[in-house]
């Protein structure tokens, strides 16, 4: 097995990152390994995986961590470490395992986040973890070491002795739901779906509840990327898209590596549409990764037409009241001439209003403020991404400080906040939802011009 330098300091590229996974729910990433075809030439291999964020920090979903509070010791491991490596999850009868073993572990993984308009490539080293034969296996003590190398302590030494491989591994496997857990007993990849697999513990579609279930865990992996050379590619501005790119370096005779940045420059590249209408709100409005398709300019301009008329109704039939004064309104549309045969105006098909309770109405119209916002904000966006970035640095802090405070309290305090965490999570991912809801909606209302 290959080994890789380590670092002991945090890679200067990783908090941007985090901030950008964070705020992109559901980010899934494109894995490339090394395969061989029929002639034994090396070919290239592709394929979309989940990402599972940094090693070995992942939050749970509550479900999950009900699973993990019942049936492993202590809930999990404490929050002992954390690393720079990404990580995802797979079955080790899939192709991409043995391509990892033929190839010196080569791997590289490529996101493309639409709603920072950046590339993010990470090219490493990867080891699978998961055997359920622990130490015993030569590989998975080999990964195990490895992988070690990279972690950094960010909880108490003490804490070190109850930290265990095997609740780890566990961890990402409670991750996934029953039946999510089900497809490592499925029959193997590739067996025609006619034909039942000679093990009668392998079938297509069954739950599987138990963490430790011996067939599911004995296919189930978790593979950590060891980076080495990583590659930011941020295309907001297109007349000035820029690039940076940091290699992780082993000083001659040193086991300590460090990050370089090799490289900082502008690069040319076609032009690429920027995002439409939805906008990343200081962490209140997120992408579901299922983003309608981009609305053209002209189109843009003609909804802004549109419901700069409607205002102009409203004004003078509405009472100031009407007025929501801690959300800036849309600044007045430059006026622009009409053509004479021109079209009138889509017309408001008041039977497509959905029927919803107030309270939902509400919000969504405040959703709906929130993204003519973004939308108005989204027009400078190195100032709204200053601002954005500086806003979720702000936060970070303050959650850093509120962590602090908590950790000398008791667990039920910090079980409760943990809560109020995931809660707030969801929230954020129904807003999303609901805010696209809102988008299609002004979409329909204005005829989906
Ligand atoms: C949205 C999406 C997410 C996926 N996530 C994973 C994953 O986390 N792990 C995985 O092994 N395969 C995942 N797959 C399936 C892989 O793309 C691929 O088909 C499978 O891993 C077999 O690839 P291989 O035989 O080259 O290893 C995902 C596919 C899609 C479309």
């Amino acid at each position: 097995m290959n080994t890789s330098p380590a670092s002991s300091q945090r890679a200067p590229w990783r908090d941007i990152l985090d901030s950008h996974l964070q705020q992109t729910p559901g980010h899934e990433f494109t894995i490339a390994t090394i395969g061989y075809d029929a002639r034994n030439r090396p070919v290239p291999r592709l394929r979309t995986c989940g990402c599972r964020g940094f090693f070995p920090e992942l939050e749970l979903h509550p479900k999950g961590q009900e699973a993990m509070d019942e049936q492993v010791e202590g809930g999990g491991n404490p929050p002992t470490y954390e690393s720079d490596m990404l990580c995802f999850t797979t079955d080790t009868r899939m192709e991409k395992l043995p391509q990892l073993e033929s190839s010196g572990n080569a791997i590289e993984a490529v996101f493309w986040l639409r709603d920072f308009m950046t590339q993010w490539r990470i090219k490493g080293t990867a080891y699978a973890i998961g055997d359920p034969t622990g130490n015993e296996s030569e590989n998975e003590k080999a990964s195990r070491e490895e992988i070690k190398k990279s972690l950094r302590l960010k909880g108490h030494d003490r804490d070190i002795a109850y930290w265990t491989w095997d609740k780890a591994v566990t961890k990402y496997f409670a991750n996934h739901s029953p039946v999510a857990r089900g497809s490592f007993r499925n029959p193997p990849p590739g067996l025609p779906r006619s034909q039942s697999a000679s093990n009668p513990d392998l079938k297509l579609g069954q739950k599987v509840t138990d963490l430790h279930d011996p067939v599911a865990r004995n296919n189930f992996r978790v593979v950590v990327i060891h980076p080495e050379e990583v590659e930011r590619l941020d295309l907001t501005k297109q007349e000035d898209g820029k690039r940076w790119k940091w290699i992780l370096e082993a000083a001659n005779g040193s086991d300590n590596a460090q990050w370089n940045e090799t490289e900082k420059c502008r690069c040319t590249h076609p032009p690429v549409a920027p995002p439409a209408t939805e906008a990343v709100m200081h962490g209140a409005v997120q992408s579901t990764g299922t983003a309608p398709p981009p609305t053209s300019l002209a189109a843009t301009r003609s909804l802004r037409q549109t419901k700069a008329k409607a205002e102009a109704k409203k004004k003078e039939t509405a009472a100031p009241s009407d007025d929501i004064p801690s959300i800036p309104s849309e600044p007045e549309p430059e006026p622009e001439p009409e053509p004479e045969a021109a079209v009138g105006p889509p017309q408001l098909l008041l039977r497509e209003v959905p029927e919803l309770p107030t309270d939902i109405m509400v919000a969504a119209h405040h959703l709906a403020m929130h993204t003519v916002y973004a939308r108005e904000l989204q027009r400078d966006i190195p100032v709204f991404k200053v601002a954005f970035e500086g806003g979720i640095l702000a936060q970070r802090a303050s959650m850093a400080e509120i962590q602090n405070s908590l950790e000398a309290r008791s667990a039920t305090e910090i079980a409760i906040f943990q809560d109020c965490l995931l809660a707030h999570r969801d929230i954020m991912a129904a807003a999303a939802v609901v805010q696209r809801q809102v988008v299609l909606w002004i979409e329909s209302w204005t005829g989906g011009n």
